[in-house]
């Protein structure tokens, strides 16, 4: 099993229902530690960077609004294959097609505003960790 880090968002909706800590409590308990957070509020060039691979599609303007509508709590999280364990937690992109018990089931109410990020390969999570932390 390999010690992996992967980049956590808790988006605006859900620090806006005021469930991180639930959150959190859901990272620990699957043995994800908590190794570097920040609670901020995203500037649009800030967002738009993050989400730049998806900038020819069609959603990319009303992520990156909903992104800034708010502040959100970003995490790098570590453990043994972080990386999945985190996209596992989080559940399905549509909180209609997550699985019950999943942070989305539980907390997101749409495609759109689905409460939570995950870096989707340890590739990713690099470059991820290192846009917001350095
Ligand atoms: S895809 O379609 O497989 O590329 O989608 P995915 O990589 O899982 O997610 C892309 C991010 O955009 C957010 N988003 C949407 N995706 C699909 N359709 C719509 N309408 C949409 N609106 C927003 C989605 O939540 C993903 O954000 P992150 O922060 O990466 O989870």
């Amino acid at each position: 099993m390999a010690l992996e880090r992967t980049l956590s968002i808790i988006k605006p909706d859900a620090v806006a229902k005021n469930v991180i800590g639930q959150i959190y409590t859901r990272f620990e308990n699957a043995g994800l530690k908590i190794v570097a957070a920040k609670m901020t509020h995203l500037t649009q060039a800030e967002a738009e960077g993050f989400y730049a691979v998806h900038k020819e599609r069609p959603f990319f303007n009303d992520l990156v609004k909903f992104m800034i509508s708010g502040p959100v709590m970003i995490q790098a999280l570590e453990g043994e294959n972080a990386v999945l364990k985190n996209r596992e937690l989080m559940g399905a992109t549509n909180p209609k097609d997550a699985a019950p018990g999943t942070i989305r089931a539980d907390f997101a109410e749409s495609i759109d505003a689905n409460a939570v990020h995950g870096s989707d390969s340890l590739e990713n999570a690099a470059i991820e960790i290192k846009y917001f932390f350095g």
